[in-house]
């Protein structure tokens, strides 16, 4: 063993001979619904998210949810809610191993009547890259604290992590928006998915060249089916859909839904979840659904598995999304990588 004396420690140290700080471990696999912390050693805060590829590396958008949970005291039904801090930003090259890049779209503090003030609700960020102007765009779910205002939040930025400037919030097509995603198909035009008329039909709609506006044209889906947390991918030149149905904070059973023309005509196919309180969503609920690029047909559907009494300390579900003669499952697992993949 070497002995060096305490007083020479400080100096082998600086000298590089001895690690001077652990550091923050790797991630080397998925554990869903586990504390996954950021390469600082932080728990990732990014709720209600969705991920951007761009340039080699991925972005995980989502809900910085911090600070204590309350209901308010003029509630009528579970609105757990924190103040709104912002949308952080995670940067990552192989999914499992995230740098925070900082709260790329703040609250704004100074202005009560403003949409992102604390006292509001912001969920469900998004952000699509547009090839034809070079920015990015953020979409959002922006609402009153009471859940009445039911719009749609739209940000950019001349980069994935920020600053976004907000541009304002609308009802798009006139109608309530809540729960949301958006959606770039490979020709370059983008879809707003959203659950309207108080959550009971999940509307799709074209949004203009510049991503920025819905364009006018748009569909109604799902009629009266009360779908929530739309997730979309393209597999195989068809479109599908993974949704929850509408419980507010607690889990319900998801749903996949397939159409051959993004604007539909959709069909329900059924609860794609496999295993252990699969009619639960694993006590999770479908937030974005992110293929792995080099990979065939691999792609990674997102949880989030909310905490209504603590949603800062929520959880983080994310599975593989397994295709075996057209048949899609998402099965459950304790831990995984993408490896799985290759079998
Ligand atoms: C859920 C929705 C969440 C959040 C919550 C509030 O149905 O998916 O994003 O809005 O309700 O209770």
């Amino acid at each position: 063993m070497v002995y060096i004396a305490k007083f020479l420690l400080p100096v082998v140290m600086f000298m590089g001979l001895l690690p001077i700080q652990a550091q923050a471990q790797k991630n080397t696999s998925f554990m869903p619904g586990e504390v996954w912390k950021d390469t600082d050693g932080n728990p990732i805060n990014a709720h209600g998210g969705g991920v951007l590829y761009h340039e080699g590396t991925y972005y995980w958008y989502g809900e910085y949810k911090k600070g204590k949970t309350i209901l308010p005291e003029w509630a009528t039904w579970e609105c757990y809610r924190t103040d709104v801090t912002g949308v952080g930003c995670y940067s990552s090259r192989d999914l499992l191993n995230w740098k925070f890049e900082g709260i790329v779209l703040p609250a704004v503090k100074d202005d009560p009547n403003h949409d992102l003030h604390p006292s509001k609700v912001l969920e469900r960020p998004k952000v699509i890259y547009n090839k034809k102007t070079g920015k990015f765009v953020m979409w959002a779910h922006v609402e009153s604290a009471d859940y009445s205002k039911a719009c749609a939040g739209v940000a950019v930025s001349d980069s994935p992590a920020g600053p976004f400037t907000y541009l304002g919030s609308f009802r798009p097509n006139d109608v309530m928006s809540r729960d949301q995603t958006v959606f770039v198909d490979d020709d370059g035009r983008a879809y707003q998915f959203y659950s309207s008329e108080n959550n009971e039909t999940m509307y799709i709609s074209l949004l203009t060249d510049d991503y920025l506006k819905p364009s006018g044209r748009f569909t109604r889906n799902f009629i009266k089916e009360s779908r929530e947390a739309p997730a979309v991918f393209k597999y195989n030149g068809k479109y599908y859909m993974l949704s929850s149905g509408c419980t507010g904070w607690d889990p319900n059973i998801a749903e996949i839904a397939v159409a051959d023309s993004i604007m539909g005509t959709w069909k329900t196919i059924g609860n794609p979840c496999t295993g252990p309180d699969a009619d639960k969503t694993f006590y999770a609920q479908s937030t974005y659904m992110q293929p792995i690029i080099g990979k065939k047909d691999a792609y990674i559907a997102m949880f989030d598995r909310w905490k209504k009494k603590d949603l800062e300390d929520s959880r983080y579900v994310w599975l593989p999304v397994l295709i075996k003669n057209g048949a899609i499952t998402i099965p459950w697992h304790e831990k995984w990588n993408l490896e799985i993949f290759d079998k």
